[in-house]
């Protein structure tokens, strides 16, 4: 009994992992999502689909291992962030889809909050800027259309949740409404100072408080499930967010300590240990994952196209029948040969933040080949992620710590050898790719195996993580600084005059 079950929800897909009590992945299992876009800018989930896909897998995965339910010491959830659902508390069944956080429909409310002038009071309770990314005008947007919801939600028959809640409400059998205070950081209703729902907030947005789940720490005992499900019972006993699980799964424990994750988008976070701080660089304030005991906090940013810029290689440009070629075809050539490639297809993120930014490739010559623009678009990524941790490193200066020292990464084009070794030669720090490479998994193995006790503490787990490959930087720093030069002048000419 001292195996770990790890749900992993994610936008694409359901993933779950068995692991050992040394943190090496036993058994795998994966189901894709189907997505659903109503209308352009609009983006969402069957919560259905959600549950009966995460059941399967991790179903799949117990019987993958050879194991069963009295084998599994804990269960932890990680999942998508922001993304909203409401249920009926008596019959289990969703009001309306679940609103993923790419969807934009909510722009028009946040304008008016930010109108309202609630920006500031928002920044200061929440850490966040008010965006239609975040789950608050997500939520008010279903009681606003769904025909009788709000009244319903008054007369407390509704349950709000991102979708860790709605898994552990389907697990338990409806007998837990709770979440963590990771993923309540992300609702733009939570207040991560007294870790509660912000009274203020809740009438702002206009959302009655009997639909908000019970807010735990990320490693706590968060329900039963249901014997039924797997053939015995099981505790839940970790949860994070996606992103702050795999800060955990990282071991980046304390203050400066910095991870990114090179996914579709790259999401970079860094811990800034029990002290909150407003970015004055662009990035957001959230709350990491965390023990019972004082609040953590973590600094964010996102880069909005990462990995996507080879499916746009493959897909738009056709220079590539499929991603992996993209390695080779960047390496056929030995520089970039001056072309830079800014992704900016859907605007531009931290630290630049320039929603109506479109894409754009300069620097070309007589001479340039696809092969260069594919090494640029790789190049991207790195570049990207660079001016992001810049960002954060000024803001980790600014508030009197040091630099970050290293980058820890994970994620599908963190196997990309060529990228790792740019990106470590642009920042000047190594980069650092662990064993273990499913860290957001693995984060809420963690977390559930600290409640039950597997582990003694943060310690064991720090020496428990180990490198696979650490990329060290071999370009001089006046060669890193003319490229990032070079970078910020194509990034200038991707913004609208
Ligand atoms: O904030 C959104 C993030 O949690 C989604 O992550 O890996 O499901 O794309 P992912």
């Amino acid at each position: 009994m001292s195996h770990l079950l790890a749900l992993d929800q994610g936008t694409s897909s359901s993933r779950s992992i068995v692991f050992d009590p040394e943190g090496r992945v036993r058994a795998m299992a994966q189901r894709e999502l189907r997505q659903i876009y109503p209308q352009p800018g609009w983006v969402e989930h069957d919560p259905r689909e959600i549950w009966s896909t995460q059941l399967e897998t991790a179903r799949e995965a117990l019987a993958k291992a050879g194991l069963q339910a009295a084998d599994i010491r804990a269960v932890g959830i990680t999942n998508q962030r922001e993304t909203t659902i409401v249920w009926n508390r008596r019959t289990g069944e969703p009001i309306y889809n679940a609103i993923v956080w790419q969807d934009h429909r909510t722009e028009p409310e946040c304008a008016a909050l930010r109108e309202r002038g609630l920006s500031e009071s928002v920044l200061q309770k929440t850490g966040l800027r008010i965006d239609a990314y975040f789950s608050g005008t997500k939520l008010q947007w279903i009681l606003d259309h769904v025909p009788g919801a709000r009244a319903q939600a008054e007369a407390g028959e509704l349950a709000f949740g991102t979708v860790d809640s709605w898994l552990i409400w389907q697990l338990t059998g409806g007998a837990a409404h709770v979440t963590d205070g990771s993923n309540a950081s992300r609702t733009l209703l939570f207040n991560i100072h007294t870790r509660q729902w912000d009274a203020d907030l809740l009438a702002a947005l206009r959302i009655p408080a009997a639909l908000m789940p019970a807010v735990l720490p990320s490693s706590a005992h968060f329900g039963e499930v249901r014997p039924d499900w797997f053939g015995g019972p099981l505790e839940i006993a970790g949860v994070a967010g996606d992103q702050q699980s795999a800060l955990f799964g990282q071991a980046c424990f304390s203050a400066g300590m910095a991870k990114n994750t090179y996914g579709t988008g790259c999401f970079m976070l860094m811990h800034t240990g029990e002290h909150f701080q407003v970015s004055q660089n662009g990035l957001i304030t959230t709350a990491a994952a965390q023990l019972p005991g004082p609040p953590q906090y973590a600094l964010e940013g996102s880069v909005f196209i990462g990995g996507a810029v080879v499916q746009w290689l493959r897909d738009g440009l056709r220079a590539i029948a499929s991603s992996s070629e993209v390695q080779a075809l960047a390496q056929s050539v030995p520089d970039s040969g001056g072309v830079v490639l800014v992704p900016a297809f859907t605007g531009l993120g931290a630290p630049y933040w320039q929603p109506d930014a479109r894409g754009a490739i300069v620097g070309l010559t007589r001479g340039s080949t696809v092969a260069h623009i594919a090494r640029a678009a790789l190049e991207s990524i790195a570049f990207q992620s660079a001016a992001l941790l810049q960002a954060m490193s000024r803001d980790a200066v600014a508030s009197g710590g040091s630099p970050v020292t290293e980058l820890r990464v994970d994620g599908g084009a963190s196997v990309n050898d060529l990228l790792m070794q740019f990106q470590a030669d642009l920042l000047g720090i190594p980069v650092v790719r662990p064993a273990v490479v499913e860290t957001t998994a693995l984060g809420v193995a963690y977390l559930a195996g600290l409640h039950v006790g597997l582990y003694a503490g943060l310690d064991e787990l720090s020496r428990q993580w180990r490198a696979e490959r650490v990329f060290h930087p071999t370009m001089s720093r006046e060669r890193a600084a003319e490229r990032m030069a070079q970078w910020e002048h194509a990034v200038r000419q991707t913004i609208a005059p």
